[in-house]
């Protein structure tokens, strides 16, 4: 077991990451999508908040069947978002501010529009063959051909997709236009390595790796007998995953770069600490998906789950201390660009309640231990879809084509069902375009025809409310990240503990740093008001979302408003 003493101190660890959707975050130019030069314009509104780090999702020249997470070439910038310029110019000025940037890499696949892959395809010898994951076919007793294997893909289907030009299928984990690169070959490796040394050696800070824990398959890529995500044992971490990710973590350190490691499908917290050990030298951190699975039905994703906070504390509870006892660090999130709002998700999105809630999830969240990461519209408390829209407003391709499965069912009550999952859970709801201000567009762009529709709570949402205003959602991120840093050795390098765990109401913990001083968090998870028992006389208040003084708190007993949360020093 380690301790807080001799936990690895470091840069990445006292910051705060803040995520751009750069398709969604600011245009300049009149076209519905957000770009680069939108990002430098906001780039003292990031400052502001207080955050350290800015992640950009993929920029780069891509088909965007997967909004980017398909990179047709990694060297160059898509021309709808602006130029490599803009990217050095994007980095100067947050480095002016002693920010950083941080890009995504996305190397488990390319896009099918990648040189390598349109040369791979073209025959059995060509020399990029290899350097994708090719097999033959199998047919059954009736001599039906069939994929290698019963793998399926994230984003529906099989995870194979046959070719006709050379009869073989190639691996795709999640498009068809998005094969997986086959790690095996020593090429591969070589290229992704000098992707790396290219951007970092530009003076980049470091990457985001998308699905990182995926590039190393089981090559017997043996039939799978999982209920759903039919073949993740086989490839979430991998047999040669950690030796690929020291490799890329020995890169990383020559440059004392940042890296954050997206790994879903691992249950195992033995193979995560061997990708985010201290002394493993791999990646720096992960974002573990446990929680966001909390509202998943039997049938994954789209099918209805109920989330509770006794589970969500079990699972918060697992990665806290794990982390802190084994000395690996986590990636604090609970929005990104895959996930739905948190304040529709974890809290209540109705007007009335909708401030409160996503001030108690701002206490709640980046007081824990890990590197807390803020997505885009988070700190206004944005929120998912309307219920009204539509089902032609959900663009992204996880969620088309799950519906094409489903559109043309008789059954109406059963799409009714599963259009009412997509408004819960679909990644669209996260993409919908930053509301900076009550003009037209939300302020995104000039444009009629934004790339996706704009929230109608709009008027209401939106940053320019609120940055003038103490007492927004926007101020209670940037006070808890500043107080986050304040007391550092409390809330980066203490350790943490559930407290009241029955409690169903309350999601409480104490943070205490190793000189023995301590803080206690506690957040009403509910709308009623409650009563909660307090064993500690607080010393000072450090962040309340409803103006307590000390002496309203010290009496041993706290009652807590609907959604209040109260960070005190013991
Ligand atoms: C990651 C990305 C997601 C993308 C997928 C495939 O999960 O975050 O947006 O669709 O990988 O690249």
């Amino acid at each position: 077991m380690g301790s807080a003493q001799e936990q690895l101190r470091t840069w990445w660890k006292e910051s705060s990451v803040y995520q751009i959707y750069p398709a969604s975050f600011q245009d300049t130019t009149g076209s519905g999508t957000g770009d680069l030069k939108g990002i430098i314009s906001r780039v003292d509104y990031l400052h502001g908040l207080g955050v350290d780090i800015v992640w950009l999702s993929p920029i780069f020249p891509s088909p965007q069947i997967d909004m980017g997470y398909d990179i047709s070439d990694y060297k160059s910038i898509d021309p709808i978002y602006g130029n490599i310029g803009h990217v050095d110019e994007l980095k100067d000025k947050l480095h002016e501010r002693g920010m950083k940037l941080v890009l995504d890499l996305v190397v488990n696949h390319t896009s099918d529009q990648h040189e390598w892959f349109k040369e791979s395809r073209k025959s059995k010898t060509n020399p990029f063959r290899d350097w994708y994951i090719w097999r033959p076919p199998k047919y059954d007793a009736q001599g039906n051909r069939q994929p290698p294997n019963n793998w399926e893909s994230h984003f529906q289907g099989s995870a194979w997709e046959y070719d006709q030009a050379t009869d073989e299928y190639y691996l795709r984990l999640f498009c068809k236009e998005q094969p997986d690169l086959n790690w095996e070959n020593p090429a591969v490796r070589e290229a992704v390595h000098d992707i790396m040394r290219f951007w970092l050696g530009r003076g980049i800070d470091g990457f985001r790796m998308d699905v990182i824990n995926f590039i190393s398959k089981d090559q017997r890529f043996p039939d799978s007998d999982k209920p759903v995500m039919k073949g993740y044992e086989y490839y979430a971490c991998g047999p040669r995953c950690h030796e690929f990710l020291k490799d890329l973590g020995a890169i990383l350190k020559e440059y004392d770069a940042f890296n954050v490691g997206e790994m879903p499908c691992v249950d195992d917290e033995n193979e995560i600490i061997k990708a985010v050990g201290a002394d493993r030298g791999e990646l720096s951190m992960i974002f573990y998906f446990e929680h966001m699975a909390l509202d998943y039905g039997p049938k994954g994703k789209f099918s209805p789950g109920t989330w509770t906070l006794a589970n969500l504390k079990t699972v918060v509870n697992k990665w806290q201390r794990f982390m802190y006892e084994n000395n690996g660090w986590n990636a604090l999130y609970l929005e990104n660009h895959d996930q739905p709002r948190i304040v529709s998700r974890f809290a209540y999105d109705e007007p009335e309640h909708r401030v409160a809630s996503a001030k108690l999830i701002a206490v709640f969240h980046a007081f824990q231990a890990g590197t807390p990461f803020i997505y885009q519209g988070q700190e206004i408390g944005m929120t998912n879809v309307p219920k009204e829209w539509p089902i032609e407003e959900y663009k992204d391709v996880d969620c088309v084509n799950h519906w094409n499965s489903y559109k043309d069912s008789p059954d109406e009550d059963l799409k009714r069902l599963v259009k009412a999952e997509y408004q819960k859970k679909s990644r669209d709801n996260a993409r919908t375009p930053m509301q900076w201000d009550a003009t037209p567009q939300a302020g995104f762009t000039t444009s009629d025809k934004p790339w996706m529709r704009v929230n109608d709570n709009y008027t209401e949402v939106n940053a320019a409310s609120q940055i003038d205003r103490r007492r927004s959602v926007y101020h209670t991120y940037r006070l808890v990240l500043e107080k986050r840093k304040q007391y550092k050795d409390i809330f980066v390098y203490g350790s943490f503990e559930l407290i009241d765990e029955p409690n169903d109401k309350i999601f409480a913990y104490k943070r205490r740093a190793t000189s023995g001083e301590s803080a206690l968090i506690v957040c009403n998870f509910s709308l009623d008001t409650v009563k909660w028992k307090m064993d500690d006389g607080p010393k000072e208040v450090l962040f309340t979302t409803s103006d307590r003084e000390l002496s309203q708190v010290s009496g041993g007993e706290l009652s807590l408003a609907p959604c209040e949360a109260i960070a005190l020093l013991l």
